[in-house]
Formats: C-alpha cells, structure tokens, sequence
C-alpha cells in the first residue's frame, strides 16, 4: 500500500490513480489521519500531496512528525513538499513571482527517483509559496528559471519533495518518475489488479457489516450497477436494492433496471413509484443547486421510509465515485456542484454510508463490472446522473417539459446507436433550456422550444471535450427531433468543454 495524504489538490484522487496503474494499491486520506492509524495501514510509501493552502498559514493542514520516523520512503508534491522542509526545520514563503505550467527542469545529478530522466524535462508547476530553506540533511537536485529548490533528496534517508505534479499528464515523464518511487524506493512489486481490489473490498464490506442489513440505491446507472452487484457478492441476501423511479429517468430505464438486475442478477430489488412526492417538492423551484438538493434529499426519504418497512436495516450503500466527491467539495477541497449522491444528504439520515467506489474514477469502476461479471453492454451504459432529467431542463420542471426531454434523449440514442457511436462519445444527451423561438413549418409561424445537444469525449469526467460528431449525423439527429416532437423548431449543438463548462448545464 502506498499511502497519499490529501491536502485538497482537486488532482489528488489522480495521484492515487497513477500508481493503481502501476499495479499498487494506494489510498488517500485526510491530514486528520493519525500516526497510529498510519502504522496500522503498514504502507510501504507515503506521499504528501499538493493542496491550495500556505504551510505556514494559521489553518495549514499538516502530518504528524513522527511519519518520518517511520523507516518508510516520504515524497512530498508541491504543497507536500513544502509542509516536509518545514517540518524538517527548512523554511517557506510567499513567493512574489508564482510559476505555473508547463516549465522545463534542470536535473543536477544521476539521482535513483529521476532514472531515465533527461538532463532537462518538462514538468507541471503550480505553486505560489517557495521553500527559502532547506529542511535538515537535505540537498538540491533539480531546479527550474523561478525555483532554485525545484526537487529535493535527503542526504541519507528516502525522503524526496518535488514542486512539480507528477500525476499531470504535463510532467511528461511523470509516470516513470512515480515508478522510480513506488518500485524502486518503495520496493513493491506491481502485482495488484482490479481483482485485488474486490478482494480487498469484499473483505471490508464483510467486516463493516458483519451479519446486519444494506440497501442499495439502485439506479441501474454503471456505478449503482456495480455497487450493487459487488455488495451482492459480499454479503447475497444481506443486500436488498431499492430502485427509486423518480420520475426523472430516462425512457425505458424502469423496466430494464428490473428485468436485468431483479431476474437476471437474481437480486432482491424493490421498485418504488416516487413520481408524484418528487413533482410535488419540485414545484415552482428553478435554482439548479436547490434542484439537486431537493432530488437528493427526496430520494434519501424514500428510501427512509421503504427501510422502515423491512427490519434492521443499518447500511446504505451507493455508488458515490471520487469524481462526484472531489466535485461536491471535500474537507480539504472545495464546492464545484453538489453531487445528487453526497450534498444532497439530509442531517438527520438514518443510515450510515458504505460507498465502496468512492476512491475510483468512472473508467475504473467499468474494468471493476467486466471483472465482477457484468456485461459490457450494461458496463459501457453512458452515465446518468442521480437527478437524471431533472438537471437537463433549465428553470422548473414540468411534465411537458419532462416529455420533451425524454422524447429526444431517446431519438439521440437512438441515432448515436445507429451511427456506431456509443463508445467513441462518452456522455450524450439532450438539454431543455428555457428558451422559446421563432420558427416556421409549412407556412406557419412556430414559437417553440429549442432542444440543446451535449455529447462529450472524456476518460474520467473530470474534464471534458465536446464530440467531434459527423455534421451528417447531426443532420438527421436534428431533423428527426424536430420531426418527431410536438415542441421543438429549433436544435443547437453545445461547443463547449469541461473546463470551462461542465458537461451536464445544471
Ligand atoms: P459535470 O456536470 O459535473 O458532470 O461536469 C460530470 C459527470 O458526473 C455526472 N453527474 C452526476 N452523477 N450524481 C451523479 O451520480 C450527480 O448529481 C451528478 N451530476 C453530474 C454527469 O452526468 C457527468 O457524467
């Protein structure tokens, strides 16, 4: 295990990432983490990662000392790094020059961690704070035009600090650095897989919950999916799925949900028709955050209310993803939107939260479901958010609009299916935003909707580009969904990518 401490880089989670990749297990925690709690997780390295923060400021996140102690490898990344020399009696400060992107590096000497490094690299940077002072025992060996002390080695023990981001693609030779770490420093060999990681997980599952009861949230959507299927693995009949139809899903969804997971999987699932209480809460509000909390919270009294039917429930499990956590604001890291599944929880919950995917992204909670059985159509399922349509119509939510939405994020599937599309774009669908315009049919005038088209190439999320999509292909989309729905004259294509946008409008 390699252990990461997070210091609220929203790059963090990546980190832990690269060196999955590498076939090592690695888990992030909080600066909170004790030196107790450290030893016991026995790591074989530990990273102290990059965060927004001044080591030096009153609120600074920090790391119990006695970690260098340890005998155990130390890097620290940017912030990391910072927090190393200055808990080793180095100095840091407010730099008045900040330097950040890509920026070439000059290596002083052969050093083990730079192996197979030029003597000049591109490297990310991205720091405001400078160290001035070293930490005890510890010497230059890399530098960059603004930063003197770009890197950093211990004279005898295995502590590194390095300013730049290795886990950014922009490091160019990032990921060789890592594995000078993780296996060379570190000395761990590479053998984990995703099937680790269900052992590992089945394993904490079983000890978490022992002989008591777990609901699922059930939405049919990849993550709740696997979820459920890995718990089902875990504990069998322990496990009851609640699958709440909001009202909110897509065509079709309802029923496939059932007859894939409830007689396919031979999982215990309960439907609940929720419709009616979701309309009802959702009635006059437009604000987009106050939407997703309002779904969020509905969802969670269902299920309250379905648990207090059954006897003994004490665990909720879903299928939260680190994306949704990093993006709904950490302790450490702050509010892009409140994800349906994390901000939306009411305070006065009654279950406590088993979240088994909360530290994987999206590609590899797909690996995850092929490895556990499911098949790859129902793993290759374009996400679906926990508010479904309901963050897909701009401003208040109405049946008519609900049935607009609905109609052509069907006829786009349709059309992407057809046109061979459906794992080349990432993310597909069609946006309602509260827009009416002129057009003509016939020789009528039309005052009608405009439907908005959003399809996106991504690996994770995290970060978006819009789909390069055949203008013919368009074409008959757009005809079609003009066609085919009572209420729209006008269809526009999204051009925009995550960042600056994010990939659903709300
Ligand atoms: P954004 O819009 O934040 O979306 O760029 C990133 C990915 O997350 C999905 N998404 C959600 N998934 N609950 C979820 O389970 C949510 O509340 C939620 N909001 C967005 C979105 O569809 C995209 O795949």
């Amino acid at each position: 295990l390699i252990l990461v401490i997070d210091y609220g880089s929203q790059y963090n989670q990546l980190i832990t990432r690269r060196i999955r990749e590498l076939g090592v297990y690695s888990e992030l925690h909080n600066p909170s983490i004790t030196i107790e709690k450290i030893k016991e997780l026995e790591p074989k390295g530990i990273i102290l990662s990059g965060g927004p923060r001044s080591v030096y400021a009153e609120d600074a996140f920090t790391v119990d000392p006695a970690v260098f102690d340890l005998g155990v490898p130390v890097l620290g990344i940017c912030y990391g790094m910072q927090l190393m020399m200055q808990l080793n009696g180095g100095e840091v400060v407010n730099s008045d020059q900040k330097e950040s992107g890509a920026t070439e590096l000059n290596l002083n000497n052969e050093v083990d961690i730079f192996k197979g490094w030029d003597k000049i690299e591109t490297v990310l940077m991205s720091h405001g704070d400078k160290v001035t002072q070293l930490g005890d025992g510890f010497s230059v060996i890399a530098q960059t035009n603004l930063c003197p002390n770009a890197a950093v080695k211990h004279d005898e023990k295995p502590f590194y600090g390095v300013q730049f981001h290795p886990e950014s693609k922009h490091t160019h030779k990032g990921e060789q650095f890592l594995k000078n770490f993780i296996r060379d420093i570190c000395d761990c060999t590479g053998e984990w897989t995703m099937d680790n990681f269900i052992d590992i997980e089945i394993n904490k599952i079983r000890e978490t919950v022992g002989d008591k009861k777990v609901l699922c949230a059930m939405s049919g959507g990849v993550d709740s999916s696997v979820t459920a299927v890995l718990l089902h693995r875990a504990i069998g009949d322990q496990l009851t799925c609640i699958f709440v139809d909001h009202g909110l899903l897509r065509k079709g969804e309802a029923d496939m949900v059932m007859e894939q997971f409830g007689e396919g999987f031979n999982m215990n699932i309960i439907k609940v028709d929720a419709k009616d209480r979701f309309m009802s809460k959702l009635k006059g509000v437009s604000d987009p955050e106050q939407k997703r909390k309002i779904i969020g919270n509905e969802f969670i009294y269902v299920f309250d209310d379905e648990a207090s039917k059954l006897t003994e429930v004490d665990y909720l499990a879903q299928g939260t993803l680190y994306t949704d956590i990093i993006e709904s604001g950490t302790e450490t890291a702050t509010t892009i939107k409140s994800h349906h599944n994390v901000g939306g929880l009411p305070e006065d919950m009654q279950f406590e939260l088993i979240e088994p995917l909360n530290t994987l992204f999206k590609d590899e909670v797909r690996e995850l479901g092929v490895e556990l059985g499911i098949p790859e159509h129902l793993v290759w399922r374009q996400p679906f958010p926990g508010p479904g349509l309901g963050i897909r119509i701009l401003g208040e939510i109405t049946e008519e609009k609900l049935e607009i939405v609905r109609e052509s994020d069907w006829i786009l599937r349709d059309e992407i299916a057809k046109a061979g599309l459906e794992r080349e774009i990432w993310q597909y669908f069609t946006v309602l935003p509260n827009i009416r315009s002129v057009g003509v049919t016939g020789d009528y005038r039309t005052y009608d909707y405009t439907i908005g088209i959003r399809a996106v190439t991504s690996i994770d999320g995290m970060t978006s580009d819009f789909a390069r999509i055949d203008w013919d292909v368009l074409e008959r989309i757009s005809k079609r969904l003009v066609n085919e729905s009572k209420h729209i004259n006008r269809v526009v294509y999204d051009v925009t990518s995550k960042p600056p946008a994010t990939i659903e409008w709300e």
